[in-house]
Formats: C-alpha cells, sequence, structure tokens
C-alpha cells in the first residue's frame, strides 16, 4: 500500500523570517496528521535557509527537502551545493530535474541521471520530476517525453536503489500557471509512468513507486486529484508558500 507523500517546493520565495515562520506554521498545522507510518510531508526552502528550517523543525515529523544540488561531492564548483551538504544541514529528500531546472537553467538528462546517483549514494531520497511541456502535449508527444526523461533520469538506477526514488509528474504547462491538468489528465500519464517503470523494472517495483503530481495544486483541486488511483502524492509551489492553504492540502491527503 502506497502511502502519500505531500511535499512544498518555496522555490526562490521567503526571506530567513518568513521562511522560520512558515515552517512553524507547517509543523504546528500538520502535527496531528503526519505520525509514524502514516503519510509523509516535506518541505524544501531556498537552500540558504535549510538550516533555519531545519531548527524549525527540529521536534517535528515534517521533513526537509533541498531543491537541487550538484553531482560531485567535493572540489572546485563555486556556487554549487553537495549531497553530503544538504544532509549535513538535516536533508531527507532532494528535488531533481525540477521543470524549472531543465528549461531555465539547462539541465540535461545525463546532468540529472548523475544527481539521481550522487543523491542516493549520500543516502537522500530523489524527487525526480518529468513534465511535457505545451507545445509538446498538443504535438501529442507526452508520453514519449515523458519515457525518455524517465530513461535518462533513471539509467543505471538499479532495482535496490529504486526504494529511494519518488517520481514527480509536472506538466510544465500546468507550473505556476493556475491551469491544473484535470484529474483524468493527471491519472493517464501516471498511469503511463508507472507502466514505464514495469517496463525498466518489474510489476511490484512499479506498484510500489510513489509517484507525486505538480501543478498549480491547491486546497480545492487536491481532493478530486489524489482519488485517482495512480496520484499518490502532490509537489506544491504557490499553495505551499501560505502555511493554511499547505495544511489544508496535507490534510486533503490525511
Ligand atoms: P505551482 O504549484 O506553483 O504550479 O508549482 C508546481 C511546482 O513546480 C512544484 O515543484
Amino acid at each position: 500500500m502506497r502511502k502519500a507523500f505531500i511535499a512544498g517546493n518555496w522555490k526562490m520565495n521567503t526571506n530567513l523570517h518568513s521562511a522560520v515562520v512558515l515552517a512553524k506554521e507547517i509543523a504546528e498545522g500538520c502535527a496531528d496528521v503526519v505520525h509514524e507510518g502514516g503519510l509523509t510531508v516535506a518541505v524544501c526552502p531556498p537552500a540558504l535557509y535549510l538550516s533555519a528550517v531545519s531548527a524549525a523543525l527540529s521536534s517535528s515529523p515534517v521533513a526537509l527537502g533541498a531543491q537541487n544540488m550538484h553531482f560531485e561531492t567535493t572540489g572546485a564548483f563555486t556556487g554549487e551545493i553537495s549531497s553530503a551538504m544538504l544532509k549535513d544541514v538535516g536533508c531527507t529528500y532532494v528535488i531533481l530535474g525540477h521543470s524549472e531546472r531543465r528549461h531555465v537553467f539547462g539541465e540535461s538528462g545525463t546532468m540529472i541521471n548523475k544527481k539521481v546517483h550522487a543523491a542516493i549514494s549520500a543516502g537522500l531520497l530523489p524527487i525526480l520530476c518529468v513534465g511535457e511541456l505545451a507545445g509538446q502535449r498538443e504535438a501529442g508527444e507526452t508520453e514519449a517525453v515523458i519515457e525518455r526523461q524517465l530513461h535518462e533520469g533513471l539509467s543505471q538506477v538499479g532495482v535496490e536503489k529504486m526504494a529511494a526514488v519518488t517520481i514527480a509528474y509536472e506538466p510544465c504547462w500546468a507550473i505556476g500557471t493556475g491551469e491544473t491538468a484535470t484529474p483524468q489528465q493527471a491519472q493517464e500519464v501516471h498511469a503511463f509512468i508507472r507502466k514505464t517503470l514495469e517496463g525498466l523494472y518489474d510489476r511490484s517495483l512499479a506498484q510500489e513507486a510513489r509517484i507525486q503530481y505538480g501543478g498549480s495544486a491547491n486546497p480545492g483541486n487536491a481532493a478530486e486529484l489524489l482519488e485517482q488511483p495512480d496520484v499518490d502524492g502532490l509537489l506544491v509551489g504557490g499553495a505551499s508558500l501560505k502555511g493554511a492553504d499547505f495544511v489544508a492540502i496535507v490534510d486533503a491527503a490525511g
């Protein structure tokens, strides 16, 4: 039985003070819903505030995640952050291959795959994002794009390592636009992702894999998205910046 996983991607928002306030609000609001063996909740603040948010979450079951990392472990990589540094400040999760990393910062499938390997080796749990652009959907290429991104991102990631990985389906046209995929559109692609995982690995791994939906998820649409059989959680952007909204989304999954 797959457990729901709700994560908030704060992107390049908040400041030191508001990040801590938001983390505390979420920790308090989720205290009754998140418990051992139940659903998983994580917040992914900007890297610079990870330590402060980690401290704010110290007695809470809400987990900490980062939004990105470099694949090398140490050395002359100006401006980059390693997996060990993320572990050091209390991260459990790391978002990899987010569409903004792919399309704004030009990250390639090969680079994302190196990051997936580096994260798992360091004991981090990657959230690997996949998703098509609007034009690719219009051209009927959605499945081909998703399949390619999964093949690239998971290249040489063996069955035993896959327990660490969450997949997030984030259609680029639904990110930050207020336009959400319909529950049916989300379900179709999630089922396709599961089928692709079955082809890459096996049926039991595909059945156990957690697949989040991301793209304008909010308290108003969370429940119907989560009702879909292959939607196991949500990766929330804008709505995760308001404590009450994020807690309402967590409640919908609880
Ligand atoms: P929005 O919820 O703001 O559309 O962002 C989704 C997202 O990119 C989460 O990673």
